[in-house]
Formats: C-alpha cells, structure tokens, sequence
C-alpha cells in the first residue's frame, strides 16, 4: 500500500491533493454532474454497511435522479458534500450540513462518511474530514459533531485521529437484523 507523501491545497485546481507513492487523489465541492456517481456511491455504502448509517438502502434506491440532483444543488452556505476523485472515479465521500436557524446554525453535522473497500486504510477519510472541517471554519462554524454506532472501531479511531472527541452515547438509535444499536456522539470544538 502506497504512504501518503505530500498533501495540501493545489491553488491550479482549487483542490485538495494527496500524493502517495502509488496514486494521487483529489478531495472536491461536489458539482450537480456527480448525481448518477453520487447516486451509485452512497447507494453502494448504504448496502453494504446498513448498520454504520440511518438512512435506508430501499427508501434510497427508490428516490428519481432529482432527488440526488436536489441534494447536490442544496448545497452552499447551509451543506457541503466533499467527494474523493481517483482519475473520473468517486471512491469517497463525506456530507457537512449546519443548524438551519440561527441559534442552530453555529454548529454542523458531518455524514455519510464513506471510502470504498479497496482503498481503506490509507486515511483518505482523514482528508475528507479536514476538507469538511475547512468548509466549517469558512462559514463561521464553530462545532462541528457527528453520530458513530460505537462498535464501529475503525471509524471511531478515525475521528479521534481527526480531533473529535467522545461526549456522550445516545441509547438504541438503530436497529437492524434484530441488532440494536447505541451511537457514540463524538464533537469537535472549532
Ligand atoms: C470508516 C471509513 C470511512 C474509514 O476510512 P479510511 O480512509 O479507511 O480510514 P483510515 O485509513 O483512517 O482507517 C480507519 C480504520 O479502518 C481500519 N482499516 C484499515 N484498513 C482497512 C481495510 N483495508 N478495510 C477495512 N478497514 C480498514 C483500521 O482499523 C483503521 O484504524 P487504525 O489505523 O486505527 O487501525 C471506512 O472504513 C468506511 O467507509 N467504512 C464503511 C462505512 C462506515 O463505517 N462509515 C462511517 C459511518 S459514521
């Protein structure tokens, strides 16, 4: 597996880049052409990992191309979604939103977090995350938290590595196979 050699942002391409020994990746905005590879990614996440995420792999794939268009056009000051690019492919991504009033708006949600199986255990959610945490800093975001099934070890490591840190469990959040599970609530303060 290649080690990560040099990452920063490319002010050509105004884009994240990470250079391994034996790739380059790029971490992105998303932009409304993605809809069918974002549709095809997150439908893929869903399915194979139906108990590290809430939403529904059936409610999901029933949804029309609009409705994946309209979540990438949504976002903007409020959501950003972030993928990883491997030449023209998606092999990750990571969803930021924030509190819709005001009282609210001073903190933001990350989900979705998702690499593809044959790239894990290089950090890429690592640079998804800061890409994430770097959208939060720029519209004055000053908590960002997010919600992890607390038997899901390797991505509860990752946050960690990531800044965020433990401030609670939220009881029973999901149930599937007959499995309830708890959520680890995990924050990290900008
Ligand atoms: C969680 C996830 C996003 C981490 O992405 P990543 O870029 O591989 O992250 P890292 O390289 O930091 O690896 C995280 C942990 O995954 C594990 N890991 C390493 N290589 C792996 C591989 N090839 N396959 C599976 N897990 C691997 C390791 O335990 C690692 O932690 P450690 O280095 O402390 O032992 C990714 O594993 C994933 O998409 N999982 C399925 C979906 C999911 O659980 N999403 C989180 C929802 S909140």
């Amino acid at each position: 597996m290649g080690e990560r050699t040099v990452r920063g942002f490319c002010g050509a391409c105004e884009r994240l880049v990470a250079i391994y020994t034996d790739h380059t990746i790029t971490i992105r905005p998303t932009q409304l052409t993605d809809a069918p590879a974002f549709r095809e990614l997150r439908l893929e996440a869903l399915r194979a990992h139906p108990e590290a995420f809430l939403a529904d792999y059936a409610t999901n794939e029933a949804e029309p191309m609009t409705f994946w268009e309209g979540r990438i056009a949504a976002t903007g000051s409020h959501s950003a979604l972030y993928f990883v690019a491997h030449g023209d492919n998606l092999i990750g991504m990571c969803g930021i939103r924030r509190g819709m009033s005001p009282k609210i708006e001073h903190g933001a949600l990350i989900w979705g977090v998702y690499v593809q199986p044959s790239w894990r255990g290089r950090h890429i959610a690592e640079e998804m995350l800061e890409a994430c945490i770097g959208w939060a800093r720029e519209n004055n975001v000053r908590v960002v938290k997010l919600a992890i099934v607390s038997t899901n070890g390797g991505a509860i490591r990752c946050y960690l590595r990531c800044g965020f840190q433990v401030y609670g469990v939220e009881p029973q959040v999901l149930f599937h196979n007959g499995v309830m599970q708890d959520d680890l609530l995990m924050a990290r303060i900008l």
